[in-house]
């Protein structure tokens, strides 16, 4: 174990920022002005990425502190946003568990022998970050000194991870994945079990080395029925909340899709629930209650006139009513061939919309 990982939470050498309004906005305190990043907010909508990916791939940055720690500073100089998030893919712990896999450039993450049987389960290593990520690491450490805003660590969720494992690559229903699911009911389990493990230990890692909120990413989970939701996942989600909760660092729960299932996201655990734009940011607290939120602007109005940018980003703000606990983002991540310009004038209009109650 390196010293970094074997620290406690809040003991790097860098002050903590409690203050910052990321952060309170997590806690659901009042702030100045509402706080806003991107989901994807680092990557190809930015030419300065572009450069770096003209010299390096997506895995080689992930594996070079330096530049790791350089490209999830970029958006943040760019863009003037109130929180980074820490640059890698979430299947960059797989690695970690004996998984080969590649990311193809405009594909995403493909697994090179798909996780589909009983066998395939049990040959899974066990995922130890000291040695598994300890580029990454190390890039944290670097940007909580270089970062002016709060640093977001990460981890995709357990069904998301599955979905990549099983399908081998994108999917449009996970027919293989549900069909694990039920056929297997126990393969799926042991699945889970070793995935929340990772995640666990992953997200605590990361903590150590010092980011200051986690966000977990379940983006496919819109493709399960509430039934399936609360039978087969939510026990596992459950358990993976838990294994955080003493960090001392607040953490988002995010999926895609997920209007019908949010009740059941948020009494799994998250100090803030991510909203995509399926669903009004008010029709979203109903349902999730006393606890802040996050989102919930579509990504692909971004591709189109600053008008409805302006016009839908207003109504979220409305929508709001000027509650504490509403950190803005897009209901889901920036897509490539996004204005970066478009980004920077929503940060503004955010954040001049002025504080909360
Ligand atoms: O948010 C950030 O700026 C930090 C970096 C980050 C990446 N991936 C880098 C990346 C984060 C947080 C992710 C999360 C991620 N990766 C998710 C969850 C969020 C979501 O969008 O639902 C998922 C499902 C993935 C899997 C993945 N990785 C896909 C589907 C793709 C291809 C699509 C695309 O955006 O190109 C990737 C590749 C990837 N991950 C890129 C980046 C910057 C682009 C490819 C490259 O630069 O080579």
């Amino acid at each position: 174990m390196t010293a970094a990982a074997s620290r406690p939470p809040g003991t790097t050498g860098v002050a903590p920022r409690p203050d910052a309004r990321f952060l309170r906005a997590l806690r659901g305190g009042s702030v100045d002005a509402t706080p806003v990043w991107f989901m994807r907010q680092a990557g190809r909508a930015l030419p300065e990425y572009r450069a770096v990916r003209e010299r390096a791939t997506l895995l080689e940055i992930t594996r070079d502190p330096a530049l790791c720690a350089e490209v999830t500073l970029q958006p943040v100089r760019r863009l003037g946003v109130d929180a980074a998030i820490l640059f890698a893919d979430i299947t960059t712990p797989l690695a970690g568990m004996g998984v080969a896999f590649d990311i193809v450039e405009g594909r995403g993450p493909v697994i090179e022998h798909p996780v589909r049987t009983a066998d395939d389960v049990a040959g899974l290593r066990a995922f130890e970050p000291e040695t598994a990520v300890a580029p990454l690491l190390e890039a944290i450490s670097i940007i909580r000194r270089e970062s002016p805003v709060p640093l977001i660590g990460f981890a995709g969720a357990p069904f998301t991870l599955a979905c990549y494992l099983v399908e081998g690559g994108p999917s449009r229903d996970f027919g293989r994945t549900k069909a694990l699911m039920h056929a297997e009911p126990a393969t799926w389990g042991r699945l889970l079990d070793r995935l929340v493990d990772t995640t666990i230990a992953y997200l605590r890692a990361q903590a150590a080395a010092g980011v200051e909120a986690v966000q977990v990413f379940d983006s496919w989970v819109g493709a399960l029925s509430p039934l399936d939701y609360e039978r087969r996942l939510w026990p596992h989600m459950r358990r993976l909340f838990e294994g955080i909760a003493d960090l001392g660092v607040p953490s988002i729960h995010f999926g895609v899709g997920t209007a019908g299932i949010l009740g059941l996201q948020a009494s799994a655990g998250g100090d803030a629930i991510g909203l995509d734009w399926r669903i009004s940011l008010s029709q979203g607290r109903q349902i999730v209650g006393d606890r802040a939120v996050q989102g919930n602007l579509d990504p692909t109005l971004l591709l189109g006139p600053w008008d409805a940018v302006e016009e839908a980003a207003r109504w979220i703000l409305e929508q709001n009513d000027r509650r504490p606990g509403h950190v803005f983002n897009l209901g889901h991540g920036v897509l490539p061939g996004t204005d970066p310009d478009h980004l920077r004038r929503l940060v503004d209009l955010v954040h001049d919309h002025g504080a909360s109650r």
